[in-house]
């Protein structure tokens, strides 16, 4: 989930009756993101005349590949004009077709080429929408990263797009695999998970919708509302990829190392492996109950790089601690155990939904590792479901990327040191955010663990 879609949205529940400290609190955090963000580029942009050749000077040329689309149409030597770029557009049928072949046959490109999985490697697994323009600066961050060809790189779509494929299949600096999320919009259009015409419009009232006897009549969420698909799409997915990862696929039968949950929208430092391996190692012999690392942070980030080696001990905060979030089976496994705790919580976001569980299902509580300095950065300005009116900015890219090369130093530290942050005072009890209260929503999010 990006940061704009955590902060903007996450009050979809009735804003009017949510206390207007919150939105309050959500505005300042948010005036502060963009000022933090405002103050660099607006400097970077005098520096650039122009914003993509600034992008394109600091990636190496052998990786202008990644950011460049390929030709819809080359033009053969005799004249002919030939359309080699993309097949033709599949209708629904194909594409469902297409998918459960991938899903089945879960190849491992470049397997030949970099060796089998070993029971320690990093995993690490990108979920993938449509911003295919933060897609390929990902991509060209991971293929900057130290140890890069010892992982595999997973991707996880809820949309087949031939665009993004091709970009993802011409990856050739490690292992990748592909695999498809079957309960896509995409794929279900005018059905449930998509939005059937016989579902409860959102603001129906329950009284008028048991009248009209629609779909879903009976169960609107915490705050009155009936789902819409678009919103429920990204817990879903999250959770059937952490499934299949640890327990549907062949290749990570014997997998006990981490696995690293990124987003379409992350940029990663180029030490973010040997920082995992760092802070794994430094979990065993110095903070047994740290069970998720955590690279990422969202505020003040870009200025704590003064203190390159201090982590944080922390009780893990999903609104803090959601990027570039690591763990190993261990862990998944309790997570799974929780899965009621996880599909049927009236909030469709996964990270609050995972919070959830911590709280009130595991033994143990979800404990995190967290980097000062972070690893993985937000890049994406425009979220999944918010389009912002610059869009096509690479401001953030730009800053980012400049940032990390002036961090150069500080980077591939030898040791960390630890820093505990106690627990909040008052664990608060707090609603969901609903958009989750749809049985069907339910039923489907826990058979994907049973599977
Ligand atoms: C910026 O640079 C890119 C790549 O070199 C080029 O395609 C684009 O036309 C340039 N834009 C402007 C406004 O100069
Ligand atoms: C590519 O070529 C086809 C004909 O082969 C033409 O219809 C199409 O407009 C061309 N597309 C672009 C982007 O040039
Ligand atoms: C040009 O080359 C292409 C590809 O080899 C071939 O399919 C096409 O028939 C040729 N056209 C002409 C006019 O020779
Ligand atoms: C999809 O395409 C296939 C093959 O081209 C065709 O047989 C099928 O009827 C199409 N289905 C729909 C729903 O258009
Ligand atoms: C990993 O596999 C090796 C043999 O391939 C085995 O000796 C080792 O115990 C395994 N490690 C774990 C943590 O399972
Ligand atoms: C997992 O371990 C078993 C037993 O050691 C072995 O037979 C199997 O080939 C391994 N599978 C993979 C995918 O490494
Ligand atoms: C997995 O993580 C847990 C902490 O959650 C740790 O105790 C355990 O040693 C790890 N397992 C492996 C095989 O590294």
């Amino acid at each position: 989930m990006s940061a704009g879609r955590s902060l903007l949205t996450r009050r979809r529940g009735n804003v009017w009756v949510r206390s207007g400290i919150i939105l309050l609190v959500v505005f300042f955090i948010w005036v502060q993101m963009n000022f933090l963000t405002f103050t660099n580029t607006s400097v970077q942009n005098q520096e650039y005349t122009n914003e993509s050749n600034a992008i394109f000077n600091m990636v190496p040329s052998v990786l202008h590949k990644f950011l460049t689309p390929r030709p819809r149409n080359t033009t053969h030597s005799n004249g002919t004009v030939i359309n080699t770029a993309y097949k033709p557009i599949l209708n629904i049928t194909e594409i469902k077709k297409v998918i459960a072949q991938y899903n089945l046959q879960q190849t491992v490109h470049n397997e030949d080429i970099f060796g089998p999985l070993q029971n320690d490697s990093v995993i690490i697994v990108v979920q993938v929408h449509d911003r295919i323009k933060y897609l390929r600066h990902l991509i060209v961050s991971l293929a900057q990263a130290q140890d890069i060809s010892q992982a595999l790189l997973v991707f996880s779509h809820d949309i087949y797009d031939e665009e993004i494929n091709s970009l993802v299949q011409s990856i050739d600096f490690c292992k990748v695999m592909q695999f498809f999320y079957p309960f896509s919009i995409q794929l279900h259009p005018n059905e449930f998970p998509g939005a059937d015409p016989n579902d409860c419009p959102r603001d129906i009232k329950r009284e008028e919708a048991l009248i009209k006897k629609c779909n879903n009549a009976p169960f609107p969420d915490l705050y009155g509302h009936y789902r819409e698909a678009k919103f429920t799409q990204t817990k879903h997915h999250w959770w059937w990829k952490a499934n299949r990862v640890f327990n549907q696929l062949e290749v990570t039968k014997n997998h006990t190392g981490l696995v690293v949950f990124l987003e379409e929208d992350h940029y990663v430092a180029e030490d973010f492996i040997h920082v995992l391996k760092l802070m794994e190692s430094t979990c065993k012999t110095s903070c047994p109950q740290c069970n998720i690392l955590s690279l990422g942070t969202y505020l003040k980030t870009f200025s704590y790089y003064g203190d390159p080696k201090k982590v944080e001990v922390t009780p893990w905060i999903s609104s803090k601690h959601n990027m570039g979030m690591a763990f190993n089976r261990t862990t998944w496994t309790k997570m799974k155990d929780c899965a009621e705790y996880f599909c049927k919580y009236d909030d469709y976001n996964w990270d609050w939904s995972l919070q959830h569980v911590s709280q009130y299902c595991l033994k143990e509580k979800l404990h995190a590792m967290v980097v000062r300095g972070p690893r993985v950065f937000h890049i994406g300005e425009c979220g999944v479901h918010h389009k912002k009116n610059n869009c096509e900015s690479t401001g953030v890219i730009a800053k980012v990327q400049k940032v990390l090369k002036s961090a150069q130093k500080h980077l591939y530290p030898s040791y960390l040191t630890l820093t505990y942050v106690s627990p909040l005072k008052k664990t608060k009890i707090r609603k969901g955010n609903g958009g989750w209260g749809d049985r069907r929503d339910h039923m489907l999010c826990i058979g994907m663990t049973m599977r």
